[in-house]
C-alpha cells in the first residue's frame, strides 16, 4: 500500500462553544466569543501544535433561541485578520456564504487576508442553510437547496477567475521607469452568467500561495460536486468510519473525473474529542458538559436545523415525530441523517434532542484510544485529516499536549511546519495562474 501522507488538522475556534448550554461550564469564560485575547490564545495554542488551519464558522441569521455563541460572536474575516498579525506559519480559514455575498467581495476580502497573512488564508464556502438569511440581506426569499448550489458554482468560478486578474510578474514596480504594473499580465474576467455579471479586473494581486484555500462544507450530493469540481478542501461530519470511508471514496472518485488527482482535494472530518487520562475521567468530562443541557434547550437546538421548527409541541418519550420534508431546504445532509437514525434505531424525541446537543461520538477517551482512532481513520481512507472542535478550551491545551505528541510519535503527524502558506502545509500545489498557463502552452 502507498505510504499515507502525514495526518492534517485543523481546530475550529469557536468563543463559548458549540454546546447550548457550554458557556456556564466554570472553565468557559463567559465572554469568549467576542473576546480577542481568548481567539489569540486559543491560536498560538493551536499553533505551538504545528496544526495547519484555525477555522471560524458563520452564520447569518439568529433568534432568541439560537445558541448563545450564535447571539454575539466575531464576523470571521474581520477575526482572522487580526489573528494573522499574533500567529505566523498557522492557517486562517474562515466561512463566508456564496448565497449572500458577491464575488467581487469576497474574492477580495480573501485576497486581502491572503496578502496580510503571508499566504495563509483559506475560504469556508457554505450556501447557508438558514431561511431567515433572507430576511437579513433584503431578499424576497431563501434560494431553494439546488439553487443555492448552482449559484455557489458560479460564485465560486468568477471568485477564482478575480483571483487570477493579476499574473503573478504583473507589478513591476520600477520606479526609474514609471512603470508600475505590466498590462499584458493584467486580465479582466468579462463574466455574464445567470447568475452574477462581474466585469473585473480584482483590485489585489494574487499572493504566494495563488490563490486562498477553497473549503466546502456541504456533504448532501449537490455539495459533494461542488467539492469534488472546485474545492481545495471538505470539512465533512461522520458517525462512523464506514460512513467516512464512503464519503471519502466518493469525493476522491469524483474528483478524478473532473480530471482532478485524488491529492488535489484534502478531506477532513469534523470530531469532537473529549480527552481524559483515564476512560472514566473522559466520561466524566462528558457528563459534566452534558448535564449543563436541559431538554428545552436540546429541544431548540434541534429546532435551528429544521427551520427552526417547534418541537416541543410533541410528547418527548414517543417516537421522533413524522416531521415530513422539514430540514431539507436547510442543512439537507445532516437533517436526513437525524430523520434516518432516528427510525432505524427507534429513538424517541428526547433522545434525538439530547443526542443532536450534546453529541457523544467515538473520540472520546484516553490520548491514546484518540490517537488510535485518528490512525485508523487516516490510514483506512475515512480521512486526509481533522477539524477538532472541543467542547472546552482545554480540549484544544488537551489535544495539542497529549495527543499530537503521540501522533508524532508514530510518525504521522509533522513535527514542524513544511511550508509558511496554507496551502504548502496542506500539500496542495500552488495553481499556476490561468493566463500564464495558457501563455506557455501556445
Ligand atoms: C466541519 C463543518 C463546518 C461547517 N461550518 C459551517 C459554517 O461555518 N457555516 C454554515 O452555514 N454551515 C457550516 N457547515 C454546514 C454546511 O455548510 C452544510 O450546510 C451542511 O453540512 C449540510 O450540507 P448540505 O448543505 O450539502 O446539505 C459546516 C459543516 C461542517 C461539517
Amino acid at each position: 500500500m502507498a505510504k499515507r501522507k502525514p495526518v492534517k488538522l485543523g481546530a475550529i475556534i469557536h468563543g463559548v462553544g458549540g454546546n447550548i448550554s457550554g458557556w456556564r461550564h466554570p472553565e468557559v469564560p463567559a465572554d469568549a466569543s467576542v473576546s480577542f485575547s481568548f481567539y489569540k490564545e486559543q491560536a498560538q495554542l493551536a499553533e505551538a501544535g504545528k496544526i495547519d488551519l484555525v477555522f471560524i464558522a458563520d452564520g447569518l441569521y439568529i433568534t432568541e433561541k439560537s445558541i448563545p455563541h450564535f447571539l454575539n460572536r466575531f464576523e470571521p474575516l474581520t477575526l482572522l485578520s487580526a489573528l494573522a498579525s499574533v500567529t505566523s506559519r498557522i492557517g486562517l480559514v474562515g466561512t463566508l456564504s456564496t448565497s449572500y455575498s458577491e464575488p467581487f467581495t469576497v474574492a477580495r476580502q480573501f485576497g486581502s487576508l491572503d496578502h496580510l497573512s503571508g499566504g495563509r488564508a483559506g475560504w469556508n464556502l457554505v450556501t447557508s442553510p438558514l431561511e431567515g438569511s433572507a430576511k437579513n440581506y433584503g431578499k424576497p426569499e431563501h434560494p431553494t437547496h439546488d439553487e443555492r448550489y448552482k449559484i455557489a458554482e458560479e460564485h465560486l468560478e468568477v471568485t477564482r477567475g478575480l483571483w487570477d486578474s493579476w499574473e503573478d510578474d504583473a507589478f513591476v514596480r520600477d520606479k526609474a521607469t514609471g512603470v508600475f504594473f505590466d498590462p499584458e499580465k493584467l486580465h479582466r474576467l468579462d463574466h455574464k452568467g445567470e447568475y452574477f455579471s462581474v466585469q473585473g479586473p480584482l483590485n489585489i494581486g494574487r499572493s504566494r500561495q495563488g490563490q486562498p484555500v477553497v473549503f466546502q462544507a456541504g456533504s448532501s450530493e449537490s455539495g459533494k460536486n461542488l467539492a469534488a469540481k472546485g474545492a481545495d478542501a471538505v470539512f465533512t461530519g461522520h458517525e462512523t468510519l464506514e460512513e467516512a470511508k464512503l464519503f471519502y471514496r466518493e469525493v476522491k472518485e469524483r474528483a478524478v473525473a473532473y480530471g482532478r488527482s485524488e491529492d488535489d482535494i484534502v478531506i477532513l472530518p469534523g470530531i469532537s474529542p473529549i480527552i481524559g487520562r483515564t476512560f472514566e475521567e473522559a466520561e466524566r468530562k462528558y457528563e459534566e458538559i452534558a448535564s449543563l443541557v436541559s431538554i428545552e434547550n436540546a429541544l431548540d437546538y434541534l429546532g435551528r436545523f429544521f427551520e427552526h421548527h417547534d418541537f416541543s409541541q410533541y410528547p418527548l418519550d414517543e417516537p421522533f415525530p413524522d416531521i415530513g420534508d422539514l430540514g431539507s431546504n436547510s442543512f439537507r445532509s445532516g437533517t436526513d441523517k437525524i430523520k434516518q437514525t432516528a427510525k432505524e434505531q427507534g429513538l424517541t424525541l428526547r433522545q434525538v434532542a439530547l443526542r443532536s446537543a450534546t453529541p457523544r461520538g467515538q473520540f472520546i477517551g484516553t490520548p491514546e484510544h484518540i490517537a488510535d482512532l485518528i490512525q485508523q481513520w487516516h490510514e483506512e481512507k475515512g480521512a486526509d485529516g481533522f477539524i477538532i472542535h472541543s467542547s472546552l478550551p482545554s480540549g484544544l491545551r488537551d489535544f495539542v499536549e497529549l495527543v499530537i505528541p503521540i501522533l508524532q510519535e508514530r510518525g504521522i503527524y509533522r513535527t514542524e511546519y513544511e511550508s509558511d502558506t496554507l496551502r504548502g502545509n496542506l500539500g496542495l500545489k500552488v495553481p499556476v495562474n490561468r493566463y500564464t498557463a495558457e501563455k506557455v502552452q501556445s
